[in-house]
């Protein structure tokens, strides 16, 4: 369990998912979108009608998940053995993830689902408590922000190029609400970790977010 890891965390649309990417491809380490993880959960809840206050339910179907990641560039999930790819990036499954995301119980069953990526060469790992929580022990660690106005236009143009449709003052409310709730809940809430680098990608390029961040990893 020696193998290095990289964690980056921050808010919705700070760019995690497009630094994280470009950095796991350069170092030929594993990439794991650990949002992925508890946006599989949420569809597993609306398709299965449970209900969110029904917490025992939720934890259950969180132990019985099987989940088969594939693809680096674009993220392809099986969730049970169907493909839910189309469907993970909505605000909807991003909503509801972050609604189940504050039971305590959910978060420890996804925890070893999550320490499983961490295999040779490396893992750069993004999410919310990456470093904080998940791998508290990692080498490198790096909180990635950005202005809310800023976030909330990148969420909406990657819906765009996604093909759905989207509403930039709906998107804005929707990140806001989100973001409160990941940074105020109890158990593992969004939070910069100690010794973490601190990146506001507000005015900076991709380029330059990643070239910080490997300086920062020399
Ligand atoms: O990163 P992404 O937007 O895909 O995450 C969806 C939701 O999943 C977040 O708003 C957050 O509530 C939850 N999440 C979490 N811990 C993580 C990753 C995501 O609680 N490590």
């Amino acid at each position: 369990m020696n193998n290095p890891v990289l964690t980056i965390d921050g808010p919705s649309g700070a760019g995690k998912g497009t630094v994280s990417r470009v950095i796991a491809n350069q170092k030929g380490w594993h990439y794991l979108d650990s949002g992925s993880i508890y946006r599989s959960l949420a569809i597993a809840v609306l398709d299965q009608s449970v209900n969110l206050e029904s917490k025992a339910e939720i934890v259950q179907l969180a132990k019985n998940m099987t989940l088969e990641f594939s693809g680096v560039e674009v993220l392809a999930v099986k969730l049970n053995g169907i493909d839910i790819t189309a469907r993970l990036a909505t605000e909807t499954t991003g909503s509801i993830a972050s609604q189940i995301a504050v039971i305590p119980e959910v978060r420890a069953v996804l925890l070893q689902k999550q320490r499983d990526f961490r295999q040779a060469p490396g893992l750069v790992a993004d999410g919310r408590d990456m470093g904080t929580v998940v791998f508290s022990e990692a080498n490198y660690k790096v909180f990635l922000t950005a202005s809310a106005e800023k976030r909330a236009l990148r969420r909406y143009k990657q819906l765009i190029e996604k093909g759905f449709n989207a509403n930039l003052g709906q998107i804005t409310q929707e990140i806001e609400s989100r973001d409160l709730r990941d940074s105020q809940r109890a158990t593992a809430p969004l939070a910069q970790a100690e010794g973490a680098l601190y990146v506001d990608s507000t005015d900076k390029t991709v380029e330059q977010v990643i070239a910080e961040i490997l300086s920062f990893m020399l």
